[in-house]
């Protein structure tokens, strides 16, 4: 895992924003998986600049990791809902080539087609991915398989009190969702994660130093080969080899230094 500590949550956004582009520049037609959540706000938003600036995104194929089940997409709470508003209705890209589970059929039936979806458009070259507070990815809670695939999957505590800041009341909340499974997750070429603040600090040692256990789905990473986490400091406090990880990235950058020189 190659992993980029940023003084400041601004820079770390930055600098996956820059993964992402210069992904879509090298090839227009690239397949990305995306994600939701309040991290990824602001990388849309560059990401919207980005497009102002020039960036097409034409060619692009997305599919997002997860769906509340029972949300249908104009549902103002609903992943098809906010990837719309945060991304989509300010880029070029066709949305017919915008996947996401769908949350108003069967969890069986959604499932099947989103694994087959992937299957006929994929493999999936960059895949974004944030972090729950209690180390999980997409909707993978404690307790999933390392080896699942898309699935409905319900919504831990920890991350029905995180997300319910986002419903109006609680009777709205749906208790479950339809995820990516980490297998699904892993199979993708490069998978990028972006983790900000205190309260990641947990998940993010977990994640990185911890051992491999479906306890923190996001340790499943350490066994994906090409795995890029940027994080800010604050998210970055609790990791015991922070010396070590910042050395290797000076390294890397003189060798990316020298390969741009060359
Ligand atoms: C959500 C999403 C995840 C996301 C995570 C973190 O519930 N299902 O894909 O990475 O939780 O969200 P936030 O960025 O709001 O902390």
């Amino acid at each position: 895992m190659r992993i980029i500590i940023c003084d400041t949550a601004a820079e770390a956004t930055e600098k996956v924003a820059g993964f992402i582009t210069d992904q879509i520049r090298a090839r227009p037609d690239s397949v990305l998986g995306l994600a939701t959540g309040g991290t990824m706000e602001r990388l849309y938003g560059r990401l919207q600049q980005a497009h102002r600036d020039g960036l097409s995104f034409a060619d692009v194929t997305t599919f997002n990791l997860d769906e509340y089940v029972g949300l249908p997409a104009d549902h103002p709470q609903s992943y098809a809902y906010y990837m719309r508003h945060f991304l989509f209705d300010h880029i070029d890209i066709d949305q017919d080539r915008c996947f996401i589970p769908d949350g108003t059929i069967h969890p069986f039936q959604a499932a099947a087609d989103y694994e087959t979806l992937i299957a006929d458009h994929g493999p999936i070259d960059l895949q974004l991915l944030g972090l729950g507070r209690n180390g999980h990815i997409g909707f993978n809670e404690p307790s999933s398989s390392l080896n699942s695939l898309t699935r409905e999957k319900a919504l831990s505590q920890d991350t029905l009190a995180a997300n319910r800041q986002y419903f109006d009341d609680d009777a709205n909340m749906p208790n479950s969702a339809i995820t990516m499974g980490i297998k699904t997750i892993c199979s993708a070429h490069q998978i990028v994660l972006l983790a900000l603040g205190a309260g990641k600090a947990q998940a993010v040692k977990r994640m990185m130093e911890g051992p491999v256990s479906t306890f923190c789905p996001a340790s499943a990473l350490q066994m994906h080969p090409n795995v890029i986490a940027v994080v800010d400091a604050d998210a970055a406090q609790l990791l015991e080899l922070k010396d070590h990880y910042m050395h290797e990235e000076r390294i890397q950058q003189m060798r990316e230094h020298s390969a741009g020189v060359v």
